[in-house]
């Protein structure tokens, strides 16, 4: 089967629908797949390939562009080097010979390093460069970090199309080419800026308001929907990205024998009493996407650990370390859980979160089962987060 799409007159997608990948990087659950935007742009002149696809694809995109009568290429754009977009450009190479491959210095270096792009096919493309296919006009725009230091956007202002590759992307595998059902688009594209996005927060913040300037009629990324209400997806990063936080707790936790779950039990009561909102996680069985869409939001993170061989529990420490890597812009945090005979549980999460620039407050460690004056200690640290949502206005 082929399916091409036309976006605008000359504009067409021809990639490819990923509806079973269930894990990127080895890390990351996608549980509604994925897609590979690659867009074919025809001027009256010239033809150009935006973006490739997943190496596990490339013959989904070739077919596709066979259908079409695609027999030369002029140029490939390569947004960023990434595999899932650029693993399909040797290929491409060799079936388009007379194609220019066309990337960003970083970008250059890393196809020939990832991808085995013979470095001679590849040309640079400046910030702010045009290259003219006819009637149509190729425009690129630097945007370092979203997610990788590599990324062009590329506009093309006669079509107001601009292709923002990962950035304002979403892993959503569906048969809508446009994102029409925002409510769901929503979810997935908050997953994914929590996931891929959040660490670097300050550059989005740059790049968003560069791109909202350029005012296109169509975002074209290379994961999940196109958007032709641009104004969704500007919005939604503007907030997300912002340092607004709301009236939030994210409590991730495992429990081995109770203790620590009588705890989190008492603790999330505490929390909603004093109307604040709460998202538990018990780690043994929750989706890393999940715990990481709820701390886009989160004004506090409180994790839950028992203590096992001196320190957090292993899936704690897991958490912990992602929480850290994926730098949300959370205000406070604590820590609560038990132990039995020593350890310096609280210490080692503290240090593991190190990147977090919060207000740690006084954390609550049982010795064994929690007895009375560990849920009142419980009750105050809900007071201390209730009082400073408070001050902060979000209560
Ligand atoms: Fe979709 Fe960073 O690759």
């Amino acid at each position: 089967m082929v399916l091409v799409r036309d976006v605008r007159p000359g504009i067409q997608w021809v990639g490819a629908i990923d509806w079973d990948r269930r894990l990127f990087d080895s890390l990351i659950p996608l549980p509604d797949g994925t897609s590979y935007n690659s867009y074919l742009v025809k001027g009256s002149k010239k033809i150009a390939l935006i973006d490739g696809v997943d190496n596990s694809m490339v013959d989904t995109l070739l077919k596709n562009l066979e259908s079409l009568g695609v027999k030369k290429l002029d140029y490939i754009v390569s947004q960023h080097a990434e595999q899932d977009h650029s693993g399909a450009i040797l290929r491409l190479a060799k079936v388009y010979p007379e194609a220019q491959i066309l990337a960003s210095a970083r970008c250059m270096d890393l196809l020939v390093a990832f991808s085995l792009v013979p470095s001679e096919r590849v040309r640079e493309v400046k910030d702010g460069e045009k290259i003219s296919l006819g009637d149509k006009t190729l425009e690129f725009i630097h945007a370092p970090w979203v997610h990788w230091p590599d990324t062009i956007l590329t506009y093309i202002p006669e079509s107001k199309v601009l292709f923002t590759c990962d950035f304002l992307g979403s892993h959503l595998a569906t048969s809508d080419l446009y994102a029409d059902d925002e409510a769901r688009v929503y979810k997935s594209a908050k997953r994914y800026y929590a996931e891929i996005m959040m660490p670097f927060r300050v550059q989005i913040q740059k790049h968003l308001a560069r791109v909202r300037q350029i005012n296109p009629e169509v975002i074209a990324p290379s994961h999940g929907p196109l958007y032709r209400n641009p104004k969704f997806i500007f919005d939604a990063y503007a907030d997300w990205s912002s340092d607004n936080v709301k009236n939030q707790v994210v409590l991730p936790f495992v429990s081995m024998h109770g203790a620590t779950e009588v705890m989190v039990d008492y603790f999330i009561d505490a929390l909603i009493s004093r109307g604040v909102y709460v998202q538990p996680f018990d780690l043994t069985k929750s989706d890393i996407g999940k715990i990481a869409e709820s701390l886009v939001d989160a004004a506090t993170v409180v994790i839950g650990s028992p203590t096992i061989l001196a320190g957090a529990h292993p899936a704690v420490v897991y958490a912990a370390f992602l929480a850290n890597a994926l730098r949300p812009k959370i205000k406070f945090a604590s820590i609560i859980g038990s132990y039995g005979w020593g350890g310096k549980m609280p210490e080692q999460l503290s240090q593991i979160i190190s990147n977090l620039k919060v207000d740690v407050l006084q954390p609550v460690i049982a010795k064994g089962y929690p007895k009375e004056e560990d849920l009142k200690a419980l009750d105050r640290l809900a007071d201390d987060i209730a009082s400073r949502h408070r001050g902060l206005g979000l209560l």
